[in-house]
């Protein structure tokens, strides 16, 4: 076993065992005073407003995702809107948020909503699964924050609160099925209270039971925390990959879709050597872009946002 990195400052002199609704009842209390005030988690967000804002933060931080969420709400307020726009122009809102291939598939999600179900974002979790690029996550996401479902919505942050909480473990295994019963187990009964359980323990893994250095002494259900109970076990897993950025393939990606999304019209080759100067990795990064949708070439070999 590895040494623990890192040791919580808290004293465990009480300790109650983990139960489960209870747990759940104390975080949505706990919600009430300490949530962030998000734009996509007001009362008259719609469900489509809801679909946008959770593709947008996968993987990408709340500040970065603010602003291009506004943008695009004001432009494409429905699927039908999105539908009908081309994909250069949906790379080119998409800015700087990272994984570009997002915003085609969450366009590709706008056009099968207005084909499949009227530009209506159905309700249905089955329903929302078979959308392209709508999984596990997302789906119940967006059934339960946009259409107020009580539904186990479970991601890194929600399976890190419940490998330490429930299970007396540092970090959370890789995703599994039992990670739904798991979250639903902790659910209050009341479904408004369990629509809230569901964002109020996504924001104490965001805020408070966060990965490395755990706010311990500021959780709200630290007394019943099986980590806690059990002395803070470091993990037994292996050591976290920290993810660079600079100098990846993600990097030299970004600054070639940099180039094409402020270009009038197609860019030729000679200006994209200019954004990186090791050939191999730029040429990979191309050919992969082009591979993705993301890029495409005329007649003439120059480079350009698919239209
Ligand atoms: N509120 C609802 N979903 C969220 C998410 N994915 N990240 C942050 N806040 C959220």
């Amino acid at each position: 076993m590895r040494a623990a990195h890192w040791v919580p400052v808290d004293s465990p002199a009480r300790t109650l065992p983990p139960s489960s609704s209870e747990v759940g009842e104390v975080l949505v209390d706990w919600f009430a005073t300490a949530a962030r005030d998000l734009p996509w988690r007001r009362a008259d967000v719609d469900p489509w407003a809801v679909l946008v804002s959770e593709v947008m933060l996968q993987q990408t931080p709340v500040a970065r995702v603010e602003p291009v969420w506004r943008d695009w709400m004001g432009r494409w307020p429905t699927p039908a809107a999105l539908a009908a726009t081309s994909p250069a122009e949906v790379i080119r809102a998409w800015g700087k948020l990272g994984y570009p291939r997002r915003a085609l598939r969450l366009r590709e999600t706008a056009v099968a909503l207005t084909e499949r179900h009227g530009g209506v974002v159905p309700a249905d979790v089955a329903a929302l699964e078979a959308l392209p690029g709508i999984g596990t996550y997302t789906a119940r996401a967006v059934a339960c924050f946009g259409h107020g479902q009580p539904q186990p919505v479970v991601d890194t942050n929600v399976r890190r609160v419940v490998a330490r909480l429930v299970h007396g473990r540092a970090e959370a295994a890789p995703a599994r099925a039992t990670d739904l019963t798991d979250v639903a187990a902790l659910a209050p009964a009341d479904p408004e209270r369990a629509v809230r359980f569901s964002v109020a323990v996504m924001e104490l893994g965001a805020l408070v039971c966060v990965a490395r250095t755990p706010r311990c002494a500021a959780c709200p259900v630290r007394q019943r925390c099986a980590w806690r109970l059990a002395g803070y076990p470091a993990s037994d897993g292996p050591p976290r990959r920290v993810q660079g950025f600079a100098g990846t393939d993600r990097q030299v990606r970004g600054r070639l879709l940099d180039v094409l999304r402020t270009a009038e019209g197609p860019v030729a080759a000679p200006l994209l050597d200019d954004v990186w100067d090791d050939a191999v990795q730029r040429d990979r990064c191309l050919d992969s872009l082009l591979t993705d949708g993301l890029v495409e070439q005329t007649d003439d070999g120059r480079f350009i946002l698919p239209v």
